[in-house]
C-alpha cells in the first residue's frame, strides 16, 4: 500500500483507504473512488491534509468515533487514554506524525485517531483470492471482512504517492 512497506501500517489518512495500484474497478457496479495525489515531499503532519479537506469533517468524526467504539470497550480506551504518549512511540514514523496532523486538523483525539488505524489489526479478517484468467494473468484479491462496510464505501480512495514531484 503506497508508502507502507512489509509489515508496517498502511498510511491509512484515518478510514480513507488507499487502494493504490487498483484500476480494473469497472468489474463491479460500484463507481470508481476518487483518485487523490498524497506527496511525500510535504511534511508527515500535513500531507493528507488535502485528502482530508475533501471530505466533511463530521462524517470523519463520526466514523472514527463509531468504528473505534464498536470493537473497543469503554474502560479499554480510558486505560489507553491514559497511554497514548506509550501508543504513540510504539508506532513507527512517518505514520504517527501523519495521523497526529490529520487528528490536530480534524479536531479528533489522537487516542482516537491512533486506535482507528489499528482497527485492521485488532478487528480485520482477511478472505485471499488467488486466480487466473484464460490468458494466463494472475489475480491476487484481498478482501478486508469489515462489518462497517456502509462507512468505509463512502470513504475509500485510491492514492497516488509522490515523491520528488513525480508519481
Ligand atoms: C497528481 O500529480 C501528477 C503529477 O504532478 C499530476 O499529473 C496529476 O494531475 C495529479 N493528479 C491529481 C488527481 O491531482
Ligand atoms: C476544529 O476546532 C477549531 C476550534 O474550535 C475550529 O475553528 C475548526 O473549524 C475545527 N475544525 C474542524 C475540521 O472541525
Amino acid at each position: 500500500m503506497g508508502a507502507a512497506g512489509p509489515g508496517a501500517l498502511p498510511a491509512l489518512a484515518l478510514l480513507l483507504l488507499p487502494l493504490a495500484g487498483v484500476r480494473s474497478w469497472s468489474a463491479t457496479s460500484l463507481p470508481a473512488p476518487p483518485l487523490f495525489n498524497v506527496s511525500l515531499d510535504a511534511a508527515p503532519e500535513l500531507r493528507w491534509l488535502p485528502v482530508l479537506q475533501h471530505y466533511d469533517p463530521d462524517l470523519l468524526r463520526a466514523a472514527v468515533v463509531q468504528i473505534v467504539g464498536d470493537r473497543v470497550p469503554k474502560w479499554v480506551l480510558e486505560l489507553i487514554g491514559k497511554e497514548v504518549m506509550k501508543l504513540e512511540s510504539l508506532l513507527p514514523q512517518p505514520f504517527t506524525d501523519e495521523i497526529s496532523g490529520m487528528c490536530d486538523f480534524l479536531n479528533l483525539s489522537l487516542v482516537d485517531g491512533l486506535l482507528v488505524n489499528l482497527a485492521y489489526e485488532y478487528s480485520a479478517f482477511c478472505t485471499s483470492i488467488v486466480a487466473q484468467d484464460s490468458k494466463g494473468h494472475i489475480y491476487h484479491g484481498r478482501n478486508l471482512d469489515y462489518a462497517f462496510g456502509n462507512i468505509l464505501r463512502k470513504l475509500t480512495v485510491d492514492v497516488q504517492f509522490l515523491k520528488n514531484g513525480q508519481v
